[in-house]
């Protein structure tokens, strides 16, 4: 492929800001600036830097982020900050979208990709992957609340109980719970049903990916990472 092209499709701006790009001496590969945009190029696994960064071309993107509280994942955030925000631009350009909301004050584990069908695997099909949440609750944790998780908790507007996968007590107000359903609110409402109230909530894994057992990089709220193959299989998912 045409060196301006491949830096389009990574969301380096317009075919005509991309040329620009490679004739300012933006754009270096192998560590050689390179000055031709129309360069022909063999894209698979090309490695280029511009400016201090270096990108991978890659036909579809996927990211892991670490949430942190205090920000929406909405590309045109009411009151607070975007998480697009926290994403370098050219992701953003290339039409990443979140995997799924977690709400404004939720924190952990969010991905993104501009592969729809990955984001239809993960978030909306009818077998969901499963989502793992840690909430510090308001009540201590009581084990009638556990059990009545486990066995499917109604709510209202939903037309059938939801049972969490797997719930248990982790600290005196603190439990953790496995769901393969994304509603709006899902964990805080069925918490609620259960007669606790959720304080704060933390995602700490989505499928088989999980912030805390060494499946992806280590990172801090705010930090992002690529998924490569191996997490996404993880996740069940094969591009
Ligand atoms: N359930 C919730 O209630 N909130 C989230 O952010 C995610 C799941």
């Amino acid at each position: 492929m045409q060196l301006d092209k491949i830096l389009q499709s990574q969301g380096f701006g317009s075919h005509k800001e991309c040329r620009k790009l490679v004739r300012d001496g933006e754009v270096k590969i192998k560590g050689e600036v390179v000055t031709d945009p129309f360069i022909e190029l063999d894209e698979n696994g090309l490695v280029f830097e511009i400016g201090e960064w270096e990108w991978e071309y890659t036909e579809k993107v996927y990211v892991a982020l670490c949430k942190p509280e205090g920000y929406e994942c909405s590309q045109k955030p009411k009151h607070h900050e975007s998480v697009y925000h926290l994403l370098p631009e050219p992701l953003v350009a290339r039409g990443v979208q979140s995997v799924g909301r977690l709400d404004v004050d939720t924190t952990g584990l969010l991905l993104f990709s501009d592969d729809g069908q990955f984001i239809h695997a993960i978030a909306h099909a009818k077998k969901q992957v499963t989502k793992g949440y840690r909430a510090i609750t308001a009540q201590p944790v009581e084990d009638a609340q556990i059990e009545a998780l486990l066995a499917g908790v109604q709510l209202i507007d939903e037309p059938e109980p939801i049972a969490a996968l797997s719930a248990r007590k982790t600290g005196e107000r603190e439990l953790e719970l496995v769901i393969d359903h994304g509603k709006y609110h899902l964990v805080k409402r069925m918490i609620a049903a259960a007669g606790n109230h959720v304080e704060r909530l933390h995602r700490f894994a989505v499928g088989q990916l999980s912030l805390e057992d060494g499946s992806l990089p280590e990172l801090e709220p705010t930090d992002w990472c690529y998924l490569r193959p191996k997490h996404l299989a993880l996740l069940g998912y094969q591009p």
